[in-house]
């Protein structure tokens, strides 16, 4: 079937060349990383450069691409056109096909007259073909399929093709398509500027020299063929329009646009340029930022602020008052997602970097077109039309106005600008300011505030690093810093120790009790691999890396890959969406008076002090821990809104008490409970999409800080989920060993503890049987000393009850008498006198011996006048303590 929408087009020339066996190989990204005489990629044939000169080799010597090209620089510079023209963009898709030394002029020709009239259809008689002057090959080839009338002959300005100031190029042979009435068709047109009718939609280079850099041409090892065909161009054939803009490959922006502004269809006519430079800078935009391009001052960074700029001016005059770019490239994504997956894939980072380019922009546009306006009005009194380059460079660095923009206004009006005196001014500028946005740097913020200071007033990084720890694991940028030792350097190698910048950093800072991320950052297109054990923020503005290079070299300015460890932020995400679940809990279950004092969240465990007065005990803990589980498997949506900070704490969002926060505040909510939601907290950190994420919550341990503080430390997700396992796993090897299945292993332990109680009675038996029968022997050691029953012994094997026993023992079986008995417990003497009830009025007392005999060894003791006890420290000198007795006995007596 005859292909008639964009995508099928472009798909039917995909189809076509691979069913003639050629490699369908994917566009090239739109930053030229291997030519740096080109910003961006400008025809098909950059990515192949290596393969016609030979210099690499393919398993394949045919290929066929959909290519992004941006045309904006030197040679091949569209962008004043685009607006104005029916057929210029800056940004546009070119398919081609290509002959790397395999086919050349025939198949060529063959090829394009078959794609466009077998597979498009189009009518043979609106076709023309222009060849270089001498090429009579291909005006012979020509003639089989159209009239010799139909060949136009042109010189090198039309049919002589080169990428730049080098590389591959050769003569070429356009296709035509002839749009007007065939009654008054005008060959004489076909090649004029001003021309609509006549449009060129097909260039076939027959590649054969190489441009040198000293400008001379060397042969290429073997003709080739490098074709490009101009996709919106095609597409406007297909679909028989005027121009460009009326076909499926922009309708829908317009009409977006046109939703948007409210605009009737005599509007959009009237505002027809506005909206055409809307749609081709919004999408060239997306399709930078979706290859990683950032707005800045410079290279390709400044070409995308220049044309969202321009878009916003032209945005503004036609009736935008706030961003709309977004709006704009969603409709693209839509559209071109399925032929251009990264735009899908970078759908949210294109949205919102296009959105702040244009808030960044829109605060100083009124005032630099009121001041644009002023310089006009006073050079018209002068009767002057010419702005200086230093005027038109302070547009821009006070205003952000690129001189495109400037350019634009000021030849609406009739005036001129001084382009070659904006380039002095701007590098005059870059010289002369050591200072940028940031303030300027004392000596002690050292290499850090001397590095901030380059970037900005050479205007690599105005705002300083663009610090998005929110845009996803990977992402992509360039090196504009390195520092080893404490110094700036230009590269690094394997071995190093570094703090690498990047102009993007995905990488989180610590703060917030969120610990820093670790990862790895990746040489694009080599081996280069750079370890990032931290992440820190010396100054405001800077961001850098910490590591260490374990293969390669980095070099300044190249581009990298940023990959953040996401194993362990996701356990980071984890503990961090937990802690406020926590946070909640807790407050439900103690009362509103308990605050955050203080928190880690680390990718292992979760720390959270609160101001709390008594401890939680084990029964509280366990059901604020269902509590938190019960919020985990309900699954609650995850969601991060930023808001005025006076509008959130209105809404009820917990706030840290002392922290500082900006106007606008970035809020962490989960889910909802009746209106509100259940967690409202302003924080800057990771968490997870929905609560369900978290898996599991576990507390392991719960304390004191300080007075009226607690804390609690817990794990989740993995953590948790191996701290359980190993726990019942100790449960199976408890139960293994003791033989029973897990179910009983409580009532065996107790078995086991009570049989162990009554193993202890009988073994306490049994020492009171065998200290009576030391007794019986100790006992015949009792003599007379004046007229008093004495024993005294060193008994051993005995605790404190069996000597206790045996004076009491002593006492029943004496009758009348004084027992002082000692025994050796671990390692300290313990003694115990004993004094029958009749001696006690004769002045023998119980605790007076005791406490005598203690002084010997070193102690001390007491109690009633017939029975005390007293310990002491020297156990070597209770024989010496014993023999003080017999005399302590007689002084008493006499
Ligand atoms: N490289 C050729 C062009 O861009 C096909 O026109």
């Amino acid at each position: 079937m005859r292909p008639t929408t964009s995508n099928e087009i472009r798909q039917a020339f995909l189809d076509y060349f691979n069913e003639v066996h050629h490699e369908v190989v994917a566009s090239s990204p739109l930053p030229q990383i291997d030519n740096p005489t080109l910003l961006f990629t400008n025809a098909g044939m950059n990515q192949f450069v290596d393969l016609f000169l030979g210099r690499e080799k393919r398993p394949y010597t045919r290929a066929a691409t959909a290519q992004k090209v941006m045309r904006v620089q030197g040679k091949h510079n569209d962008l004043e056109n685009v607006g104005p023209s029916p057929r210029h963009h800056t940004f546009f898709e070119m398919m081609g096909n290509f002959s790397f030394g395999d086919y050349f002029k025939k198949e060529a020709i063959d090829f394009a007259w078959q794609f466009v009239t077998g597979v498009l259809e189009l009518e043979e008689e609106r076709l023309w073909a222009t060849i270089y002057t001498d090429d009579d090959e291909s005006f012979e080839l020509w003639q089989r399929y159209l009239p010799a009338e139909k060949i136009l002959r042109f010189g090198k300005k039309d049919n002589f093709w080169e990428m730049g100031e080098t590389g591959p190029c050769g003569p070429n042979s356009e296709m035509f398509f002839y749009m007007g009435d065939m009654a008054t068709c005008d060959p004489s047109r076909l090649n004029a500027d001003d021309d609509e009718e006549f449009l060129e939609f097909w260039n076939l280079v027959f590649m054969q020299f190489n441009r040198e850099k000293d400008g001379s041409l060397t042969p290429l090892p073997k003709p080739s063929v490098d074709t490009g065909l101009g996709l919106e161009r095609m597409v406007r054939i297909m679909q028989r329009t005027d121009n460009n803009y009326d076909t499926d490959l922009f309708s829908g922006v317009l009409d977006k646009v046109q939703e948007l502004l409210g605009d009737s269809d005599e509007q959009r006519q009237e505002n027809l340029v506005g909206y055409r430079v809307i749609a081709d800078h919004g999408r060239a935009a997306a399709f930078l930022i979706a290859d990683g391009v950032r707005p800045s001052g410079t290279g390709g960074g400044y070409v995308l602020r220049m044309i969202i700029r321009r878009a916003v001016r032209f945005g503004y005059s036609i009736g935008f008052t706030g961003p709309f770019l977004a709006e704009v490239a969603k409709v693209y994504i839509r559209q071109m997602g399925e032929a251009y997956p990264e735009l899908k894939l970078r759908e949210e980072h294109v949205l919102r970097t296009l959105t702040q380019e244009e808030k960044r922009f829109a605060r100083t546009l009124e005032s630099a077109m009121v001041q644009l306006y002023h310089i006009m009005a006073d050079l018209n009194e002068k009767g002057e039309k010419a702005i200086s380059g230093e005027v038109a460079f302070d547009l821009y660095a006070t205003h952000g106005l690129p001189l495109e923009i400037t350019r634009d206004v000021v030849q609406e009006r009739g005036f001129t600008v001084d382009e070659k005196g904006y380039t002095e001014a701007r590098e005059a500028h870059a010289i002369a300011s050591g200072k940028g946005a940031f303030g300027e740097y004392s000596a002690e913020t050292g290499v850090y505030g001397r590095l901030l200071t380059n970037l900005q007033s050479t205007g690599q990084l105005e705002d300083g690093v663009e610090y998005d720890p929110y845009l996803g694991a990977e992402t992509e940028s360039e090196i504009v810093g390195l520092i080893r030792d404490g110094k700036l350097v230009d590269s690094v190698k394997v071995g190093d120790v570094v703090e690498m910048v990047t102009a993007v950093s995905n990488f989180y800072v610590e703060s917030g009790g969120e610990v820093s991320d670790t990862g790895q950052i990746l040489g694009l297109g080599g081996g280069a691999i750079f370890r990032v054990d931290d992440t820190r923020q010396p100054l405001n503005g800077l961001v850098v890396q910490v590591g260490e290079v374990v293969q390669g070299e980095f070099k300044l300015n190249q581009l990298v890959r940023l990959q953040v460890d996401n194993v362990r932020r996701s356990d980071i995400r984890r503990n961090h969406t937990a802690t406020h679940i926590l946070h909640q809990e807790l407050r439900d279950r103690l009362g509103t008076h308990v605050t955050q004092a203080g928190s880690l969240v680390a990718p292992d465990r979760l720390r959270f002090d609160f101001t709390h007065e008594s401890g939680v005990n084990s029964e509280t803990l366990a059901e604020i821990e269902g509590k938190i589980n019960d919020a985990i498997l309900a699954n609650y949506p995850v969601g991060i809104e930023y808001m005025g900070q006076k509008e959130a704490i209105g809404q009820g969002a917990m706030a840290l008490f002392g922290e500082k926060y900006g106007d606008i505040v970035r809020t962490v909510q989960i889910g909802y409970e009746g209106e509100r939601p259940y967690s409202f907290e302003l924080c800057g950190g990771l968490h997870v999409a929905e609560t369900n994420d978290i898996g599991l919550f576990r507390f392991t341990s719960e304390g004191a800080v300080s007075a009226g503080v607690r804390r609690v430390e817990a794990v989740t997700g993995r953590v948790a989920r191996q701290l359980i396992a190993e726990r019942l796993n100790l449960l199976d090897r408890l139960a293994g060993q003791l033989n029973v299945p897990v179910s009983e292993l409580e009532s065996r332990i107790e078995t086991l503890q009570a049989e162990q109680k009554a193993a202890q009675k009988r073994i306490e038996q049994i020492q009171q049987r065998m200290a009576g029968m030391q007794f019986d022997s100790i006992m015949a050691q009792t003599r007379d000393v004046a007229g008093v029953k004495l024993l005294t012994a060193q008994v051993e094997g005995v605790q404190v009850d069996g000597l206790r026993q045996m004076a009491d023992r002593f006492r029943d079986n004496v009758g009348s008498g004084t027992a002082v008995l000692a025994t050796v417990n671990n390692g300290k003497p313990i003694i115990i006198a004993a004094v029958t009830k009749d001696l006690i009025p004769r002045g023998i007392k119980a605790g007076d011996i005791v406490r005598e005999v203690a002084k010997v060894v070193g102690g001390g003791g007491g109690g009633r006048p017939d029975m005390a006890q007293a310990g002491g420290k020297d156990a070597a000198k209770l024989p010496e303590a014993l023999a003080l007795v017999p005399k302590l006995i007689e002084k008493a007596i006499g």
